[in-house]
């Protein structure tokens, strides 16, 4: 049995040919639509969540299957004190599949050594949200027409941004890819991923504090929300939520083929003038995670559509 815990989990082949899968699922969607008849998604959701609680689910309806769930711990009996394990254990009675959301880094990792049904990793704290780099990587391959060579620019909270961290474990597999790393100091990206991971695998890349230092340099430019809930105190957070502000103004400096990619929500990091900019690539990006997660259900499920 398989689970996705990191984008890690997948080699880059495996990688290659679920982006594909989600590439003929957006093609011809009717092909897929009772392929999981008969099979239920649970989504067991401990911290808040719009696209991806919802996109897992609308993945599994667009295949035919059912979905039931909870969207809050409050919801769950976690509230009367009930361990992932024994919850997982539940669920494992009750669906085929299941997506967990959690705020303590590593419990759908426990889940999973307690599941007898795969376990999705939809985002544990700051740790990793590997559903959502499937989504990125859609999106650039999409965008860009390839995953290799290229400059990323990641920008806003790269210390707690989960997204960030996943995405990277996934784009340093590629030939040609170079990071310019955009955040304020007290935000900058952790040491186990600059040591463990960019400077181990000899990746290059450099860090600013400017976005316009470095946007007329990226192939793709990541934005991203600054992680209001893991901050500890109100005051740091009120001091580093508009340290920047993507704008016309700074769009103008962008490439003509640099594309805007935001997991979203997005709070102030992007102005909505820049909406209707071409390169504006975020809105499509969740569409994107749809195709991508109906392409995950079916290959942890092992089904196999001619
Ligand atoms: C992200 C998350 O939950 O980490 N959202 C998402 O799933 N699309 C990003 C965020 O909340 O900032």
């Amino acid at each position: 049995m398989r689970h996705l815990m990191s984008p890690l989990d997948f080699s880059v082949e495996e990688l290659d040919e679920l982006l594909n899968l989600a590439q003929d699922i957006e093609a011809h969607p009717d092909k897929y639509a009772h392929a999981c008849a008969g099979k239920k998604l649970a989504t067991l959701f401990y911290e808040p969540s719009t696209r991806t609680r919802l996109s897992h689910e609308a993945a599994m309806l667009n295949l035919g299957g059912s979905i039931m769930g909870f969207s809050s711990a409050d919801s769950s009996s976690a509230a009367k004190g009930e361990s992932v394990s024994d919850t997982i254990r539940t669920i494992s009675c009750y669906a085929d599949i299941c997506a967990m959301r959690h705020p303590k880094e590593g419990a759908p990792m426990v889940a999973c050594q307690h599941s007898s049904i795969p376990v999705i990793n939809a985002g544990d704290g700051g740790h990793q949200h590997p559903t959502q780099t499937l989504t990125d990587l859609l999106t650039i391959l999409n965008v860009k027409g390839r995953l290799n060579n290229m400059t990323i620019g990641l920008c806003g909270d790269l210390k707690f941004g989960r997204t960030v961290h996943s995405l990277i474990h996934a784009l340093v597999r590629y030939e040609g890819i170079k990071f310019i790393l955009i955040s304020p100091e007290e935000l900058r990206l952790p040491d186990y991923m600059r040591h463990d991971v960019l400077d181990k695998l000899n990746i290059p890349y450099k860090e600013v504090v400017r976005l316009e230092d470095a946007i007329p340099d990226l192939d793709i430019l990541y934005m991203t929300r600054v992680q209001k809930e893991r901050f500890f105190n109100e005051e740091d957070y009120v001091r580093m939520k508009d340290f920047y502000i993507l704008d016309k103004k700074k769009m103008k400096l962008a490439p003509e083929d640099m594309y805007v990619l935001h997991p979203l929500p997005r709070v102030n990091e992007i102005a909505v003038e820049v909406d209707d900019d071409p390169r504006a690539a975020y809105f499509r990006q969740m569409q994107y995670g749809v195709y991508v997660r109906m392409a995950l259900i079916l290959t942890l499920l092992d089904i196999h559509v001619d």
